[in-house]
């Protein structure tokens, strides 16, 4: 069997430079090798693909091709045993089944007020400029992780005040904050470190955290469980009143193993998309221009329905999306059975990853791809192998429909409440890894400058109220 060609260099070599600089890594694959090359796992080929016609067989080709468990096993240990990305076959499109109605369609609409509230009262409390000063600086990836946390609380458990909702968001904070540290890294990263020494070491901290999530998710199971309430159309609602694939209810510790995935995709993939987005919105002057113009024509308290449909805001978050995706590859999947991908005869045993990245960076598709040109997204329909933020095929991201809407509310909410500006207005921001994720590594330092006016409004600057 010929593979496609790759890089001789060690795989430690090629990890790092994917971990220090994923792009420019990516790209010179791209320069040297083209639409398909190979890398090399230990004795296991890794494929890489960026080609729509081969991307469209890796999503489609379900028998030859599958989207195997094992090859997550790694993330056991972060979103547990039976989370989606650990399964596959019948047993994960249940599962995946399940989660269709509570994140899409009229219940994702449901969350369209509560979106722009809660954007409206995290940038609201954001510290004011002091008189005199520009603008008060803040980090937006952080700042925008705070919205996206409360937006999945919702989504998922239902919960958007008291006690509960507090413990929740408290513990939730805590768990993905930690779950992104360097401590939690090192320990994954050797076995040796994962010892339980008290909840004072790191390891210990993250077991004694996942032991919190579980009480506490656990309460809330029973409780619902033994006052069934048929107006709750949040996910968790869904899972506990659901049937498995053999017809069985579903356990408690399944229902909880399906959420760390969900949450970290919630919250992380979500934010940085918005980061992003945020970015290319306060660089490039027309774009900013012409969203605002855009936004203004909807008048005051528009319906979220309505932000939703505008054509340039969804052609924004869309180039935003393409430019840099929140993930630079999908999840791997392997060869179950021969098969020709691109000229190229794949025998089992061999992964096979799309680079949704360098797709997204294919001259053929996107002239000047490194250009920020949200138009090309009004001109153009894109193919789901051209054009794949989300992925595609058994494991597509089932938070599709809501990552989009909420994207676009929280950023018609900012965009027309408050006037922001980046910190540093030339800086090039480069994507950096964190978990699957590739938000700027800086993190994004704004100005926050006053309140937007509407028409005939005299100056207000930014209240720290709530
Ligand atoms: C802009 C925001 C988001 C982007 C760009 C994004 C992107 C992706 C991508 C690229 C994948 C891998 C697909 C593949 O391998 O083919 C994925 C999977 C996944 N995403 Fe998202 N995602 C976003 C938001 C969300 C949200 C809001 C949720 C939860 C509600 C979520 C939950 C998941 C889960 C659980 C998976 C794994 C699916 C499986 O294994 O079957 N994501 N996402």
């Amino acid at each position: 069997m010929k593979l496609p060609e790759g890089p001789k260099a060690s795989p430690q070599w090629l990890s790092h430079q994917f971990k220090t600089d994923p792009l420019a890594l990516m790209d010179a694959m791209s320069d040297r090798y083209g639409d398909i090359f190979t890398i090399m796992a230990g004795s296991t080929p890794t494929v890489y693909v960026s080609k729509p016609q081969g991307i469209k067989q890796i999503f489609t080709s379900a028998k030859e091709i599958t989207a195997s468990g094992k090859l997550n096993e790694h993330s056991a240990l972060l979103v547990g045993n039976n989370g989606l990305l650990m399964l596959d076959g019948l047993r994960h499109k249940h599962r995946r089944q399940l989660l269709m109605p509570p994140l899409h369609g009229t219940r994702v609409q449901e969350y369209g007020q509560r979106i722009c509230q809660v954007t409206d009262k995290v940038m609201n409390n954001l510290a004011m400029p002091a008189a005199g000063y520009a603008g008060k600086s803040f980090y937006a990836y952080p700042t925008m992780q705070k919205i996206t946390l409360e937006v999945i609380l919702q989504a998922l458990f239902g919960l958007d005040s008291g006690e509960r909702y507090e413990q929740f968001r408290q513990l939730l904070s805590n768990f993905l904050t930690f779950a992104r540290s360097r401590w939690l890294k090192f320990s994954l990263s050797y076995p040796f470190l994962r010892q339980d020494l008290g909840r004072w070491s790191p390891w210990g901290h993250w077991l004694d955290l996942q032991r919190q999530f579980d009480k506490l998710l656990y309460t809330e199971i029973a409780e619902r469980r033994s006052q069934a309430d048929p107006s709750r159309t949040d996910v968790l609602s869904e899972l506990i009143f659901a049937r498995d694939e053999t017809g069985q209810a579903i356990t408690d510790e399944d229902i909880r193993d399906m959420f760390p995935s969900l949450l970290f995709g919630g919250q992380d993939a979500s934010a940085t998309a918005i980061t992003w987005s945020l970015y290319w919105i306060h660089r490039l002057t027309d774009v900013r221009e012409r969203l605002l113009a855009e936004l203004d024509t909807l008048g005051e308290s528009p319906d979220p329905m309505k932000i939703v449909a505008l054509p340039y805001l969804s052609a924004v978050c869309n180039e935003a999306l393409r430019i840099y995706p929140t993930q630079v590859v999908t999840f791997p999947r392997l060869v179950e059975s021969p098969i020709q991908v691109m000229g190229y005869e794949l025998s089992p045993g061999t992964v096979v990853i799309g680079c949704i990245y360098l797709t997204h960076q294919r001259e053929d598709l996107y002239p000047q791809p490194k250009q920020f040109q949200p138009e090309r997204f009004l001109e153009r329909q894109y193919s789901p192998y051209e054009f794949l933020p989300f992925g595609g095929g058994a494991r597509r991201c089932p938070g599709e429909v809501l990552a989009l809407f909420e994207m676009k509310l929280v950023l018609a909410t900012i965009l027309s409440r408050y006037q922001l500006a980046l910190a540093h207005q030339e800086k090039i921001e480069k994507p950096k890894a964190i978990g699957i994720n590739y938000p700027p590594a800086s993190g994004l330092k704004m100005l926050m400058l006053c309140r937007r006016l509407s028409q005939g409004e005299s100056p207000q600057l930014v209240t720290s109220s709530t």
